[in-house]
């Protein structure tokens, strides 16, 4: 009796399984664990699919490279630069707060630009447009050395244009090493401590690729002409 019984629920315990029945077949746990891992393998590429779009629109965004040819034609100076006014092939800032030149430097710098270098009448006819008679720095110094003038971005001083005002630059008390712009415009030399608006310059940014469609439509509008 007792011995019947001892082999009755051996029978029931081997015939359990941690396994439902369907799974209880070898083929069928190696086609679960292949689609498991290719399910895996899915959601870990659309995952990085994913990252790598995200992080190439950040991209895109921080160089403003998805900025349109309209976006451009109404702010050739770049998405983040609506307070820099264009003029013949570069951008110029006028700054609201008065400091001093060397602080003024670093804040053109700081902008990604410099001090503006003055190089033709002209330039200097669209920044009197814009100043005024207020007082304006510009990237125009010779405290390395009294009486010789240095453009920050190196260019040549002596042969170039220059627009001083009527017996400037005088160095009025020694002391006068930076130059801005004053009345009607004319250069002034000035202590560069004294504190004035100022003026950066940078070029242009590069323009946006166009795409096949606007290409196209360039094309037919030449060729109509
Ligand atoms: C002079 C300038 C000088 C300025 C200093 C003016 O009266 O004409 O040469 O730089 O004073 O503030
Ligand atoms: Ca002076």
């Amino acid at each position: 009796m007792d011995e019947e019984e001892l082999q009755d629920d051996l029978r029931v315990f081997s015939g359990r399984s941690v396994l439902p029945p369907w799974l209880r077949s070898f083929p069928a746990v190696y086609l679960a664990l292949a689609l498991s891992s290719l399910l895996l393998l899915l959601l870990s590429s659309l995952a990085l699919a994913r990252v790598s779009s995200i992080s190439s629109q950040l991209q895109q965004e921080l160089l403003g490279q998805n900025f349109s040819d309209r976006d451009s034609f109404l702010f050739p100076c770049g998405p983040d630069s609506r307070e820099w006014e264009y003029f013949a092939g570069n951008c110029y800032y006028f700054s609201l707060a008065r400091l001093s030149w060397g602080r003024a430097r670093e804040r053109c710098r700081e902008r990604r630009a410099q001090l503006v270098v003055i190089g033709s009448f002209p330039e200097q006819q669209f920044l009197m447009s814009r100043t005024r008679n207020e007082r304006f720095w510009i990237g125009l110094t010779d405290e390395n050395s009294e009486g010789k003038w240095e453009w920050v971005d190196g260019s040549d001083y002596g042969s170039a244009f220059t627009f001083w005002g009527d017996g400037e630059p005088n160095d009025s008390g020694s002391n006068e090493d930076c130059a801005h712009l004053w009345i009607s415009g004319r250069w002034n030399d000035v202590r560069c401590s004294f504190e004035c608006f100022f003026i950066c310059e940078r070029p242009l940014p590069p323009k946006p690729q166009h795409s096949q469609h606007s290409q196209h439509s360039q094309h037919s509008q030449q060729h109509s002409h």
